[in-house]
């Protein structure tokens, strides 16, 4: 075990509401942890907090050993160190594919640019999308722009990929190309938290499922596990309301979920 996450005792409010309480989550060096719950449960606060956009107050949280709320924390660096990728994917609309790839690496890390641009490349052809290269954001679907946000995440060489609801604003038909993409990453032995609704994803990619609600981490189990024989009773819940809910047209996802 050769643990990069790794959270302890973890506390986060907002104001006077605490919406992550007494967390305690190891990730693995190449592991691949999908978190589930209902909404509000604070899955995506908790992604936030690991890349430094939300400030915790209490415990304590290490990437690679590294203590990250100690004062000094240079969250510039550690953003480099975790990707993170959201719903919505916001490239720069007046920029290339390839030069949306290559900002952060040429900005940011101020590598050469042929060495940055092969990386980018051979990403891109990765993900089927190299003809896209000199192709502008509004010339692509929804779920190439998803997976060029993807590459442009793992340009930067991350230790770690967040993905936050990534397909959640997909049409149905690109959902499965992005999550293909994820599931090659996986493959390929990334380490990697994953927040999602799509359950047969879940099941089908995760190493473990952590399933939270109001804040805290209700169980933790083997995905086969979890699916099948749910430990607590909100988990069994909250599972029987999501075949209820797939079967549902996918724009009442979100308020029943
Ligand atoms: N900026 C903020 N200010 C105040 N409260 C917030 C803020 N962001 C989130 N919250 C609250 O924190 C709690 C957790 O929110 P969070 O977005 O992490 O939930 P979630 O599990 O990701 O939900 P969803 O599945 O709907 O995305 C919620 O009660 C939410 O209202
Ligand atoms: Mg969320």
């Amino acid at each position: 075990m050769n643990p990069l996450i790794e959270f302890q005792g973890f506390n986060k409010y907002f104001g006077t509401h605490q919406v992550l309480k007494d967390i305690d989550l190891t990730v693995n060096a190449g592991e691949v942890v999908v978190i589930l719950g209902p909404s509000g449960c604070g899955k995506s606060t908790l992604l936030r907090c690991l890349n430094g956009l939300e400030e915790a107050q209490g415990g304590s949280l290490r990437l690679a050993g590294q203590e990250l709320l100690a004062a000094g924390t240079d969250w510039r660096q550690v953003r480099q160190r975790v990707g993170m990728v959201f719903q919505s994917y916001h490239l720069f609309g007046h920029m290339s594919v390839i030069d949306n790839l290559l900002l952060g690496p040429l900005k940011v890390q101020q590598r050469p640019r042929r060495e940055a641009r092969e990386q980018a490349e051979n990403l891109l052809e990765r993900v089927g999308l190299l003809d896209k290269r000199d192709a502008f954001p509004r010339q692509l679907s929804g779920g190439q722009q998803q997976r060029i946000a993807i590459v442009r995440a793992l340009c930067m060489n991350p230790e770690v990929m967040l993905f936050d609801e990534v397909t959640a604003a997909l049409d149905p038909e690109m959902v499965k190309e992005v999550l293909q993409v994820i599931q090659g990453l996986a493959e390929g032995g990334m380490t990697l938290l994953i927040v999602t609704h799509e359950m047969a994803f879940a099941r089908a990619v995760a190493d473990r499922i952590v399933f939270m609600e109001a804040g805290r981490i209700l169980e933790q189990n083997d995905p086969e596990r979890f699916f099948t024989q749910p430990r607590t009773a909100r988990a069994q819940q909250f599972l029987e309301k999501f075949s209820f809910v797939q079967s549902l047209p996918k724009t009442l996802h979100k308020e029943l979920s």
